[in-house]
């Protein structure tokens, strides 16, 4: 099994589910023709998030980490009119990317976009006493991948669903020589399961985006 029947398997389901459409793959263009790295989650992870921010209800999404707001647009294709989804990137340009497709996509009135080190702005939003999320979506920078987990909880409420990208790498998460990313998911991965707070779980993925996977985590009612 390769590599190719990954992606080609990825490709006839999301040609048979309609998982592509005109402005998600704009939004994928104009990403790739500004320099950005094509490093979003694939269409089928895309509904993904966008089924589960449905079967949520959620009315509240964070995202930590942009890039050119793919993942943003899906779910805030879930979102009901009034709700908001708060995404954080550091990069500027990538950012600046990211508003002009949320623009294209009609839903820029929906995102609030802030853009600087997430951990700054967490801190920020924490002491805004602000409404708990419904659903956050942690895909930044895997180094801080525990500091992000212990933020999200922060701006959580019981039934609270979180879920972290890229948790499983081809399996860097566990080889002899882990670099920083590895690092990051193992560190976030001991205090989550020692955490009494979170109910979680990891799934393991192949497909466009290689063999990677996620964790997914419900926060508990006390
Ligand atoms: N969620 C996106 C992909 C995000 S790629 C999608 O699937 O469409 C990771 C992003 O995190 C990059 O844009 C990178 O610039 C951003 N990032 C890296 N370090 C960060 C930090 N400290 N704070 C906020 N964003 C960061
Ligand atoms: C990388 C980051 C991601 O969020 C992802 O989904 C895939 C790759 C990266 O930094 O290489
Ligand atoms: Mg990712």
């Amino acid at each position: 099994m390769s590599e190719n029947t990954w992606s080609a398997v990825d490709a006839y389901f999301t040609g048979e589910l309609n998982l592509a459409d005109p402005v998600l793959d704009a939004a994928v263009r104009t990403s790739v023709a500004a320099g950005l790295p094509s490093i979003q989650v694939s269409a089928a992870q895309g509904k993904l998030l966008h089924l589960v921010a449905l079967a949520q209800g959620a009315r509240r999404i964070l995202e930590i980490g942009t890039l050119g707001g793919y993942s943003a647009i899906w779910l805030a294709r879930a979102l009901p009119a009034d709700g908001r989804l708060v995404t954080l990137e550091l990069d500027p340009h990538h950012a600046e990317v990211a508003r002009r497709n949320f623009g294209e996509a009609g839903i820029a009135e929906r995102i609030e976009l802030h853009v600087g080190p997430a951990l700054d702005t967490l801190t920020r939003l924490g002491a805004q006493r602000i409404e708990p999320f419904d659903l956050v979506f942690i895909d930044a920078d895997k180094p801080n991948n525990l500091n992000y987990v212990q933020a999200a909880l922060q701006l959580s409420r019981a039934g609270t669903l979180i879920i972290v990208d890229n948790v499983v790498r081809e399996g860097a998460v566990i080889s002899r020589e882990r670099d920083a990313a590895a690092e990051g998911v193992r560190r976030m991965a001991a205090w989550v399961g020692k955490e009494p707070r979170l109910s979680a779980t990891v799934i393991q993925t192949v497909g466009d985006k290689g063999y990677d996977g996620f964790l997914l985590a419900r926060v508990q009612p006390a």
